[in-house]
């Protein structure tokens, strides 16, 4: 048990039966009572990334229970089980910790600030003070937590983390370990391999069907600098890269062809059936479409397709993941769009080889956006 026993005489800690302080009378009320459990984590998140969070927590986290929060975006108050589990896994995910600011667990809650004064602190242990709202802190500091609480923001071994939310203080300690982790999940947020490896990582993380095996072969379109291909090798799979601009990685699994798509077709025949087909390239969302198309008879049955959607002029990412998923159509299946928690305004669109494809159809299709690119270009000419 990692959360120290400090509660304040008389109280007890609060369990999942316990957790419900406006008791249900029939079942209007229950979504009142919902909006009013007592969270036993609560995040504070980066602005406009809440329903990201919050969709991906619950994929990721079947028994997860996400309390609404309406009055505040940027908070996620969560119940689960399991919770001194879910911190430190939550803390450590990749995908989702460049996107959340604090994690707070919370043992106890209360109305009564005043009940913060009889916090019990330990006095081998040294603690440091995480309060959100962040203005509360000197007051809680000069005039509520008991004096002898030995308070040191750099070398603690223990954490107060109080939070103020629907007129309730929601606070526990916990040790230091729990919160922070030996482990180097920084990423810098100017390092573009790192930004665009978590997007390919977030992708495989919530497609769960998308199963990753040793031996599989791989094609990166608009590879570079390399954070998908790099993605990929370190997943044990052999993948053909290719982008006319450099890689920033080397590993004996990346084949790197410094070529435009349009001139690679004899380079990925020799490279075999391709089982995961992803593609990044900064280009018309429908060109992508027609290039996926045209990389289709080199694909493995089942072959697992994951493109970035971008954002172009005129057409915002809704109406341009549905008419490029119009287009996929004709031989993938099971598209799906996702709001990543690291798209920008971009989306990402998976789907899977169609097994039953006609090709005269896609030789169709592929014609018909050829002849409006050429359009396209003579009329900018
Ligand atoms: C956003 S970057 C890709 C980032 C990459 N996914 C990563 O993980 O580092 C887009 C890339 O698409 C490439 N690109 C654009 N048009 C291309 C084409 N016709 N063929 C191959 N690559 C292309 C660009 O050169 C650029 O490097």
């Amino acid at each position: 048990m990692n959360v120290v026993d400090h509660l304040p005489n008389g109280r007890r800690e609060l369990n999942s039966r316990a957790c419900v302080y406006c008791t249900p009378t029939n079942g209007e009320h229950s979504r009142l009572c919902v909006a009013h459990m007592i969270p036993q984590i609560i995040l504070r998140i980066v602005g406009n990334k809440k329903k990201r969070v919050t969709d991906f927590l619950e994929h990721r986290y079947k028994d997860i229970l996400i309390i609404p929060t309406q009055k505040y975006d940027d908070l996620i108050f969560i119940r689960y089980d399991n919770w001194e589990n879910l911190v430190p896994s939550i803390r450590d995910d990749i995908v989702i910790n460049r996107a959340i600011i604090s994690i707070s667990p919370c043992v106890y809650s209360t109305k009564d600030i005043n009940e913060l004064s009889l916090i019990k602190c330990n006095p081998a242990h040294v603690y440091k003070l995480q309060v959100f709202p962040r203005k509360l802190t000197e007051n809680i500091i000069d005039n509520i937590l008991p004096s002898e609480v030995n308070l040191d923001p750099k070398n603690f071994t223990h954490l107060i983390c109080i939070t103020f939310a629907y007129e309730r203080y929601h606070y526990a300690i916990v040790k230091k370990e729990i919160l922070v982790s030996d482990k180097d999940t920084s990423v810098d947020p100017d390092d573009v391999i790192s930004r665009a490896y978590h997007k390919i990582a977030e992708t495989f993380a919530i497609e769960s069907s998308f199963k990753i095996k040793e031996g599989m072969k791989a094609l990166d379109v608009g590879a570079s600098p390399g954070g998908w291909s790099s993605y990929l090798a370190m997943n044990k799979i052999s993948t053909l890269s290719i982008d006319p601009g450099d890689l920033q990685v080397t590993h004996p699994l990346i084949c790197h062809i410094k070529k435009r798509i349009e001139d690679c077709f004899h380079e990925i025949e020799l490279f075999g059936p391709i089982d995961i087909l992803v593609c990044d390239m900064n280009i018309h969302p429908l060109n992508v479409a027609k290039t996926m198309l045209q990389i289709l008879p080199y694909l493995s049955e089942e072959a697992i397709l994951i493109v970035t959607a971008k954002e172009v002029e005129h057409y915002r990412s809704k109406k341009l993941v549905g008419i490029m998923s119009r287009m996929l159509g004709v031989g993938y299946d099971d598209i799906k769009s996702y709001f990543l928690i690291s798209n920008g305004k971009e989306r990402t669109v998976t789907a899977r080889k169609k097994s039953n494809a006609s090709f005269d159809e896609i030789q169709k299709v592929i014609e018909e956006q050829e002849k409006t690119e050429q359009d396209n270009m003579t009329s900018v000419v």
